[in-house]
């Protein structure tokens, strides 16, 4: 199966995108990406992309036979250059692939929607912690669910881990986040066994327990 991926030069996707590289049921890679990965792969075609808002007839004919997308792409509220900026990047961005994809998809999809914990479209949001995170990964998820309810086939989940960890986190780190918090190589390896539909279909909300069971 070929598979859709972005985000793959970041911290969770360049480990999906070397697991994806790894599955022998995986015959091609796509990255959209606006700088290439360090990889390479006769299984891997990077497609470097001006607009993620925006989808070329070509690139979506192309993408027709694919099966599955992890979506990594996404970035810190606190990094973002201001809030219209952060709801491109966090929401924009995700819906207009879908939406783009979506009426040339001829079977089932598996759409794998990195989110974040506590992800609420509600407005009444107890927690004024990462309250646009927690918001704008809500109302992506919520509208991703619209978009799925209007194209059978389209399927998405959404991961929200507590947090992630890297492979060699420190003794603190571990201690603070262990409870919530998933390793980096638990998740991409939960992320490309739900998108290759190597497990039963999880909840279409995946939190950190269901992502511990996935991965073992
Ligand atoms: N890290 C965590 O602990 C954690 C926990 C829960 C959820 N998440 C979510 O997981 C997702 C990925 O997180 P991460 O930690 O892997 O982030 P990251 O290391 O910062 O990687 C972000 C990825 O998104 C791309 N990207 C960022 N801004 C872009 C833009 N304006 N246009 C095109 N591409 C852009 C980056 O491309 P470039 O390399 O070109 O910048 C990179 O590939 C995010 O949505 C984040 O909220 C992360």
């Amino acid at each position: 199966m070929r598979v859709v991926l972005t985000g793959a030069t970041g911290f969770i996707g360049s480990r999906v995108l070397a697991r994806l590289l790894a599955e022998p049921g995986v015959t091609g890679v796509t990255c959209l990406t606006r700088r290439p990965p360090p990889v390479r792969s006769d299984k891997l075609t990077v497609v470097t992309m001006g607009d993620f808002t925006h989808y070329e007839d070509a690139l979506l004919d192309r993408l027709a036979d694919h099966r599955a997308c992890v979506w990594a792409l996404g970035g810190k509220e606190q990094d973002a250059k201001d809030p219209v900026a952060y709801e491109r990047l966090t929401h924009t961005f995700t819906l207009a692939f879908a939406r783009a994809l979506v009426p040339r998809l001829t079977g089932e999809f598996t759409f794998c929607y990195v989110s974040g914990a506590g992800a609420t479209p509600a407005e009444s949001a107890r927690l004024p912690v990462r309250q646009a995170t927690r918001l704008l990964k809500g109302r992506t998820e919520r509208d991703l669910i619209d978009v799925a309810r209007e194209h059978e086939g389209f399927v998405p989940y959404a991961f929200r881990p507590g947090g992630v960890l890297p492979e060699r986190a420190g003794p603190a780190g571990r201690l603070l986040l262990a409870p919530f918090a998933v390793g980096v190589r638990q998740l991409a390896t939960a992320l490309v066994r739900v998108a290759c539909g190597d497990v039963p279909p999880p909840p279409r909300v995946v939190r950190t327990a269901d992502i511990r069971r996935l991965a073992r």
